[in-house]
């Protein structure tokens, strides 16, 4: 006879259509029940619509056969939110304050690296007025979904993600919003999202401390922060701010991450620094956290950029950057609610 195991072993063979991840790494399996040569599976629909949660209807259906003395599977769905279904182990912010230091750059980068290394990653873009990750990652699929919420576009690599730029009808198009609409907006990336099983959400923040990082900071459970600066002395002064912010609002700074710390000239065998010597180490002092990568500008990685395929770009900081916050232990936040579902300190 069958057993729940080797159920879930056949579900998590079962795709989301439209996502190459599994019911069971989206995190839609609720209930499972064998009783004689019948296996009843009660599945979430979260953002699920009608015509997937027929097509996973029949393909959930058809499973019988590969499973021991069963003649029938039933599959039902019960109507939750993917808030009640979501379950990310680690939530990281990518702040600065400074505008244009390479925020977004530096969250496509630590995504890249953790998927890398095999975990399972998602980026919420935070940037309502001025997202860019879509681009950087040639991303312009809309997202599917229902009444309830949204489907991630998935990455040539299998990272999750989620910005407004993917909703809009033109990607040109300017988002003309107030900060309690924008709030509204990201915790609406947060809790109507099918994230699914996620070893690592990286959120992507806009330059300021005012609304948007207010809101990431006050309503997520981040529980940590990787600082982004460079080495003009406006933008440490400006990410001095956001440190700042990060302390007030209790927040576990990761590290700090320099980008565009010199430019590497081949054909001379030299490092040129062009917006002055590194100030990495005194940010790093600041922020009360070690300098965890320096990035170079690199006219390679402009170009990956502009063409859609960050993905494709490796180098050794960026490998060393992955591994850092792998190895970082991180703490579920303090004052965060115990989840309603399980019970546990996690991120329902
Ligand atoms: N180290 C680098 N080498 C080459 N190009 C870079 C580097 N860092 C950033 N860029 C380029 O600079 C641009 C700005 O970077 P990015 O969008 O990451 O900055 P940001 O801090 O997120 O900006 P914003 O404040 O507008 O959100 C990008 O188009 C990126 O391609
Ligand atoms: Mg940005």
């Amino acid at each position: 006879m069958t057993t729940k195991e080797a159920v879930m072993a056949s579900l998590n063979t079962i795709a989301v259509p439209g996502i190459p991840r599994s019911v069971v790494e989206m995190n839609l399996v609720r209930d499972i029940a064998i009783n004689d040569h019948r296996v009843d599976v009660k599945l979430a629909a979260a953002a699920i619509n009608k015509d997937t949660q027929d097509a996973l209807k029949s393909q959930i259906e058809q499973m019988w056969g590969r499973l021991d003395g069963v003649t029938s599977i039933g599959v039902t769905f019960e109507e939750i939110g993917p808030i009640e279904v979501n379950n990310i182990t680690n939530v990281i912010a990518i702040m600065s304050g400074k505008g244009g230091v390479g925020k977004s750059l530096v969250s496509g980068l630590t995504a890249i690296a953790l998927r890398r290394q095999g975990f399972s990653v998602g980026i919420l873009d935070a940037d309502i007025t001025g997202p860019s990750i879509p681009k950087m990652f040639g991303l312009n699929k809309i997202p599917e979904g229902s009444d309830n919420g949204f489907l991630p576009v998935i990455s040539k690599t299998g990272i999750e993600v989620m910005s407004l730029n993917l909703l809009l009808p033109d990607e040109n198009e300017a988002v003309i919003w107030r900060g309690p609409v924008i709030g509204k907006a990201i915790a609406q990336f947060w809790e109507e999202v099918l994230w699914g099983q996620l070893d690592y959400l990286i959120i992507d923040l806009p330059p300021g401390t005012a609304d948007a990082p207010l809101t990431v900071l006050q309503r997520l459970p981040v529980a940590g922060i990787i600082i982004v600066s460079s080495p003009q002395d406006l933008a440490t002064m400006i990410v001095k701010k956001a440190v700042s912010m990060a302390k007030l609002m209790n927040k576990t700074i990761i590290g700090v991450v320099e980008n565009m710390s010199y430019l590497y000239v081949r054909e001379i065998d030299k490092k040129i620094e062009l917006f002055g010597s590194s100030k990495g180490q005194e940010m790093a002092r600041a922020a009360g956290a070690p300098l965890i990568a320096q990035i170079p500008i690199d006219p390679e990685l402009a170009r990956l950029c502009d063409q859609g395929d960050i993905e494709s770009y490796s180098s050794q900081d960026i490998e060393r950057l992955g591994k850092f916050i792998a190895k970082t232990e991180l703490n579920f936040p303090e004052g965060s609610l115990e989840c309603k579902s399980c019970g546990n300190k996690c991120s329902h």
